[in-house]
């Protein structure tokens, strides 16, 4: 079961740091990610169980390209795990299908793990199931499912950071389509908490979830961790 923290623009550096060490003494068969800022980064002494990743990266070693960090930047701390495809990077900020293939096709020659993020927004889940099928194929043109580093994110944009998870049944229905398109370890995301996340993580095709807003108190993480082996 791989569970992941999203700290988005969240957290500073003191707080990144002592975050971990509080995870770092809590007993868990989870593989546990955590996505601090880039601030935040740093060459942390961590069980092999727990990693910390990068939530965004430009695709080049080093070069010109203002506000962003290169690989140059992220192998300084030893990074090996990526997030690409959030719905706030491809939507706030305005990434492009384009961009989003290029950093992948990056990651994936520099061999990192990479969770790739996918799901629909609202309109196309309303729909129905046929558009949210479409809209997800669309997003893994160009991408390499094969690669054996993958980790697939379904995290419906209607249910990011609003309160509202998709339901158990909506959650397994994409899962199954998902999991007939490739073979990766495939997590949900989208308003997962500590009282959903234990029905979720048991649904038969789920490996795990990526964490936003409910995980940034570490206690919370924590109890969803806790929760987690509750729930197998
Ligand atoms: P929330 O858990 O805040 O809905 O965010 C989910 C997410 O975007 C994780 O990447």
């Amino acid at each position: 079961m791989i569970i992941a923290s999203n700290f988005k623009t969240n957290h500073t550096r003191a707080s990144t740091k002592d975050f971990l060490e509080t995870l770092k003494a809590v007993g868990t068969t989870c593989e546990v990610r955590v996505f601090p800022p880039a601030t935040a980064l740093d060459c942390f002494a961590l069980p092999a169980h727990i990693k910390v990743g990068v939530q965004n990266f430009y695709p080049a070693q080093s070069g010109s390209f203002t506000g962003e960090i290169g690989a140059e930047q992220v192998e300084e701390f030893e990074i090996e795990s990526v997030l690409i495809g959030h719905s706030e990077r491809r939507h706030l900020l305005k990434e492009s299908t384009e961009l989003v293939r290029q950093k992948y096709a990056f990651a994936r020659a520099k061999d990192w793990e990479i969770i790739y993020c996918i799901g629909e927004p609202k309109e196309v889940r309303e729909a129905g199931f046929d558009a949210v099928r479409a809209y997800v194929e669309e997003q893994l043109v160009g991408i390499d499912v094969r690669y054996e580093r993958l980790i697939v994110a379904y995290e419906p944009v209607w249910a990011i950071g609003t309160g509202l998870s998709a339901s158990l049944e909506q959650i397994q229905e994409t899962h199954q389509y998902i999991k007939t398109r490739l073979n990766a370890p495939l997590l949900y995301g989208g308003s997962v908490n500590v009282e959903n996340i234990g029905a979720i993580v048991g649904l038969e095709e789920c490996d795990g979830v990526l964490v936003g807003s409910a995980s940034w108190k570490k206690e919370a993480f924590v109890r969803m961790l806790e929760a987690v082996k509750t729930a197998h």
